[in-house]
C-alpha cells in the first residue's frame, strides 16, 4: 500500500518513517519544505500526483504559547491544511489518518475524557486543531482522528529532552504538578498508526470516526520529570537528578491556558487491538537511544 505521510521531519514523522522501513508498504513522506500543507493547489497536486492509498498527516503547528500570537499561522496549518489534505484524498476516494490534541478539552473533568465527550479548547493551538478535526469530518467519509498527548520521543524538541538538557545545566528545578496526562512515546504512536494502515489494508475498513492513543498511567508534569531524571540517571544521561519542587501552574505562567486534566480514554483502539503505550517502560527505550546519539 502506498502512504502519504506529511510532516516527515516532525517527532512523529520520524518515528512512522522508522517504524515503516520493517513493513511492506511503501512510504511517501514530504516534509515542510517538500509539501507546506497550508498551499491549496500544491496539496492537490502532489496528492494527485503521488497517489496514495492513504494519507497519514503528522504535520501541524505544534507550538502551543507562539500560537496566542500567530493565530494566522496555526489555523493556515492546523484548519486549512487540514481541509486542503481532506479535499485531496476525498478527490482520490482514500481516508486520512489525522493526528490531534488533548488540548481540545477544558480539563475541569474528574475522568478521563472519552473522543465523544464535549471540547472547549482553552487556546488558540487546541481551538485550531479542533477546527482540522471539524474540517476532516466534515469533507471525508473515511477519516480517522486519533487525539494523543505529552508526546515525546528521541528526536525533536520535547518535555523529555528539556529536562535532560536542564538538569545537566541546574541543581535545583521547578515543575508544575497541578496538570495531569498521558505522556506518549511517538513511536507507540506511529506504531499505531501503522496498525490501522496494515487493518485498512487488510479489511478496506476501519473503525472510521474520533479516538484516542496516549500512555497508560497519567501523571504531573512534575511526576513526568521525576521519573524522567530517575531513569535518566540510571543510564548515564545526567550525572546526578537536581532537586525537584513541585510549583502551581499559577506560579509558572505561559501564554497559552493549558487543560489541568487531559487524561485520554484509550479503550476503543484496545478494542480493535491497537497496542497501548507503556510509556514507563518505552521511555527506558527511548532515553537508551538519547544515549547513543550522544
Ligand atoms: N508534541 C506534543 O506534545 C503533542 C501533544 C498532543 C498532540 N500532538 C499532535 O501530534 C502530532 C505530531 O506532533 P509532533 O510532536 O510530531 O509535532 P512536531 O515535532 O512539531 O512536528 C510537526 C511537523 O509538522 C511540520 N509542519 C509545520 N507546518 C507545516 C506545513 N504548513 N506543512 C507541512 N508540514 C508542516 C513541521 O515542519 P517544520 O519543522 O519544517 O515546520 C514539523 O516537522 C501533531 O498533530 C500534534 O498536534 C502533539
Amino acid at each position: 500500500m502506498r502512504i502519504l505521510l506529511t510532516g516527515k521531519n516532525g517527532q512523529l514523522g520520524r518515528c512512522f518513517q522508522d517504524v515503516c522501513t520493517s513493513s511492506k508498504h511503501e512510504l511517501i513522506g514530504y516534509g515542510s519544505d517538500e509539501l507546506d500543507i497550508s498551499q491549496t493547489g500544491q496539496v492537490l497536486s502532489v496528492v494527485a500526483e503521488a497517489k496514495p492509498d492513504i494519507i497519514v498527516n503528522a504535520a501541524a503547528y505544534t507550538a502551543v504559547d507562539k500560537a496566542e500570537d500567530e493565530s494566522d499561522k496555526a489555523y493556515a496549518v492546523n484548519e486549512l491544511g487540514v481541509k486542503n489534505l481532506a479535499q485531496a484524498a476525498q478527490r482520490l476516494g482514500i481516508p486520512v489518518i489525522h493526528v490531534s490534541t488533548d488540548y481540545v478539552f477544558d480539563g475541569y473533568s474528574v475522568e478521563p475524557y472519552k473522543p465523544s465527550d464535549p471540547t472547549a479548547p482553552q487556546g488558540v493551538y487546541g481551538a485550531s486543531k479542533l477546527a482540522g478535526e471539524k474540517r476532516l469530518a466534515q469533507i471525508c467519509t473515511q477519516y480517522i482522528v486519533l487525539r494523543t498527548a505529552w508526546v515525546f520521543s528521541e528526536y525533536g524538541n520535547n518535555f523529555v529532552k528539556t529536562m535532560i538538557r536542564l538538569a545537566n545545566q541546574r541543581d535545583s528545578l521547578s515543575v508544575v504538578a497541578d496538570q495531569y496526562g498521558c505522556p506518549t512515546y511517538a513511536g507507540d504512536l506511529a506504531q499505531a498508526i501503522l496498525q490501522l494502515c496494515d487493518q485498512y489494508q487488510q479489511t478496506g475498513e476501519l473503525a472510521w470516526g474520533t479516538h484516542h492513543y496516549c500512555g497508560d498511567l497519567p501523571t504531573s508534569w512534575h511526576g513526568f520529570a521525576r521519573t524522567i531524571f530517575a531513569k535518566a540517571e540510571q543510564v548515564g544521561l545526567i550525572q546526578s537528578k537536581p532537586q525537584l519542587t513541585a510549583i502551581s501552574s499559577a506560579q509558572y505562567p505561559t501564554p497559552a491556558k493549558r487543560p489541568e486534566y487531559s487524561v485520554l480514554e484509550c479503550s476503543s483502539l484496545e478494542e480493535i487491538g491497537v497496542t497501548p503505550c507503556l510509556w514507563h517502560e518505552v521511555l527506558s527505550d527511548c532515553l537508551n537511544k538519547l544515549v547513543k546519539t550522544q
